[in-house]
């Protein structure tokens, strides 16, 4: 696993930002995986930037991670909302390419099938963005997720649903208690991962899912066990790591 280092959060989510517009220029058919919540705002401010300067999404393939279950797309807190909003309508991605788990679909279980059909069909995703949620959770792969865990409908932790309280007006009883998400080894099977994790209310859960046991009760540490994984740290997230491998 490689760790980068940035000394702050600005640059940390430019050089991930940096990192997928390698990938999609060097991809002749380029599959993306995506990632919401608030580190990403920044990465996808950056990556709006690079296309303002030529950067093209035209030839990409997308499928997030996750979205709340059950909601509808245009609700304004959905997360196929967050990403209509955060990316893709200020770039010239073609809209039938981009996909996000269907959080309204009548049979969650068989909308989790035809997911990882899709991801399968588009030739499997060449790079997955991650975030990392307090309670070590990649995805919505709360605690604890078994590394081969594929796309299902999950119960959120109360602890993610109050750091996912904002969009639902600091309520955070009000956030969806159940989710749809990849699975970790649904993750897992992309070709590159690379997680972004800045501020200081992120260093506790880094330092476990790196320097503390590889366990399914840390979603994030599955990591480890990828051949091609790169996690870009602010100096704060990266505040309690001892870095002495
Ligand atoms: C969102 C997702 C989550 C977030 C994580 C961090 O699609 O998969 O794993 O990446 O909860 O969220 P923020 O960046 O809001 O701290």
């Amino acid at each position: 696993m490689e760790i980068v280092l940035a000394p702050d959060a600005m640059t940390a989510c430019r050089e991930a930002a940096a990192r997928i517009a390698d990938y999609m220029r060097g991809a002749p058919d380029p599959v993306l995986g995506l990632a919401t919540g608030r580190t990403m705002e920044a990465v996808y401010r950056a990556l709006v930037g690079m296309h303002r300067d030529g950067l093209s999404f035209a030839r990409c393939r997308t499928f997030n991670l996750d979205e709340y279950y059950p909601i509808a797309r245009d609700d304004p807190r959905s997360y196929h909302a967050y990403m209509h909003e955060q990316l893709f309508r200020h770039v010239d991605i073609v809209p039938e390419r981009t996909r996000l788990p269907d959080g309204a679909a009548p049979d969650p279980e068989c909308e989790c099938r035809a997911y990882e059909d899709a991801i399968r069909t588009a030739g499997g995703i060449g790079l997955q963005l991650l975030g990392i949620g307090l309670t070590g959770h990649i995805g919505f792969n709360e605690p604890p997720s078994d590394f081969v865990t594929r796309t299902r409908l999950v119960e959120l932790d109360e602890e993610t649903r109050r750091q996912n309280a904002e969009m639902f007006d600091d309520r955070w009883q009000d956030v969806p208690r159940r989710a749809l998400t990849m699975g970790v080894g649904t993750i897992l099977d992309a070709r590159r991962l690379l997680m972004v994790a800045t501020g200081a209310a992120k260093a506790r859960i880094v330092r476990d899912a790196l320097e503390r046991p590889v366990t399914p009760m840390v979603s994030a540490s599955a990591l480890r066990q990828h051949p091609a994984s790169t996690v870009i740290l602010d100096s704060e997230a990266a505040g309690l790591l001892r870095l002495d491998r």
